[in-house]
């Protein structure tokens, strides 16, 4: 049997490259590699463990499957479908909640965060977030899931569900592990932190034209121009007049996912002098050119909605026919089949 991936990404807004460089990229590795099946969902259900707009979300559930589709998501390789479309998700997620304490969701990072982020709104939903997602994954039993960094607390959740399930009651859960690619921790353009839709000013949208994209970078707010490169405890610093650069150290970052040897030029020279300006441009033009395709497929398919609305239609087929097998089995082995 094929070894299965389960991907999503939440239904807040048009996709960002760090969306795209962290989990996208990874989905179309796996779908083009045979010895994958595939699943992509957007996750419109978790959409709803945070303060929402009903008419937003009901228009974001289908940008992100145009978005994907526009990355080279291709229904023939992949299963692409709305999680709402599969309540076999959130029933399983009511039997996982069954195995996990709440005081294990309760420290989770990511729950913490969120609870700072919307004090007045940390709902019940935003505390099954993570066993939700575990749902997600485990209904296909998969044993891959392409995202980036920030999603590793939620994956442990997803083994230690996996393991409990299995040793309580013999099912065959696998162990999800992360699949991780170059860009899996995309630099926020602020300089602090990492790319996300949450932040304004942080971010690149897939269809920015080259000036907005050049502007964007032009923003980043690096140093004078030269300084001491500081290696502690494997993070690179850039020491511009007796300050951290931090926007310096996200430029290369973000550079490094494109150029693999330019952080080691970048550090060589830096102490000289470097030119921002110049090396603005060349990461500007280098994002830019590598969305053309993006740019130019999400055009196609904007204008074609019936076959959009063929490819949610025959993928909540696909997707509801392996999770209602799954929950059959968790039924039974639970004691309620
Ligand atoms: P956001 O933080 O912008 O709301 P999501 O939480 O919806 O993004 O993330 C969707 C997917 O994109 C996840 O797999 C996540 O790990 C990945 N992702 C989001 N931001 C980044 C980033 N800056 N770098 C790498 N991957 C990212
Ligand atoms: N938590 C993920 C995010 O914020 C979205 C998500 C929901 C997901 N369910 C998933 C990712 C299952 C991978 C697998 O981006």
């Amino acid at each position: 049997m094929k070894k299965r991936v389960l991907s999503g990404i939440r239904a807040t807004g048009r996709l960002h490259l760090g969306n795209y460089l962290g989990a996208v990229k990874g989905m179309l590795e796996l779908q083009d590699n045979p010895e994958y099946e595939t699943f992509y969902m957007v996750a419109d259900v978790h959409t709803i463990t945070t303060p929402y707009d009903v008419a937003e979300l009901k228009k974001n559930r289908r940008e992100v499957i145009i978005d994907y589709l526009a990355a080279g998501l291709d229904p023939e390789k992949s299963v692409i479908f709305q999680q709402a479309e599969v309540p076999e998700h959130t029933e399983l997620a009511f039997y996982f909640s069954s195995v996990v304490t709440i005081a294990r969701m309760q420290h989770l990072p990511t729950f913490k965060e969120k609870v700072k982020q919307h004090p007045d709104s940390a709902t019940m939903a935003l505390l099954n977030y993570p066993i939700l997602m575990s749902a997600d994954i485990l209904v296909y039993k998969a044993g891959l899931v392409p995202v980036g960094i920030d999603q590793e607390p939620h994956l442990e959740v997803a083994r230690v569900i996996a393991n409990n399930m299995n040793a309580k009651y013999g099912t065959d859960f696998p162990e999800p592990q992360r699949f991780a690619t170059k860009g899996q921790y995309v630099p926020s353009l602020t300089g602090e932190g990492k790319m996300s839709k949450s932040v304004e000013g942080s971010y690149i949208n897939l269809t920015d034209d080259m000036g907005t994209i050049s502007s964007k970078i032009a923003r980043i707010p690096t140093d004078s121009g030269s300084g001491i490169v500081q290696n502690t405890g494997g993070v690179t610093q850039y020491i511009s007049n007796g300050q951290i650069a931090l926007g310096t150290a996200s430029l290369v970052s973000l550079a490094s996912i494109y150029d693999p040897n330019f952080r080691q030029q970048f550090n060589s020279q830096y102490e000289s002098g470097v030119r921002y300006g110049d090396i603005k441009k060349e990461i500007g033009e280098k994002i830019y050119n590598d969305l053309q395709e993006f740019r130019n497929k999400r055009k196609e398919f904007e204008a074609d909605p019936s076959y959009v609305d063929k490819v949610i239609k025959e993928g909540a087929e696909k997707a509801r026919a392996v999770a209602q097998q799954t929950v059959k089995e968790v039924k039974e082995k639970m004691g309620l089949g």
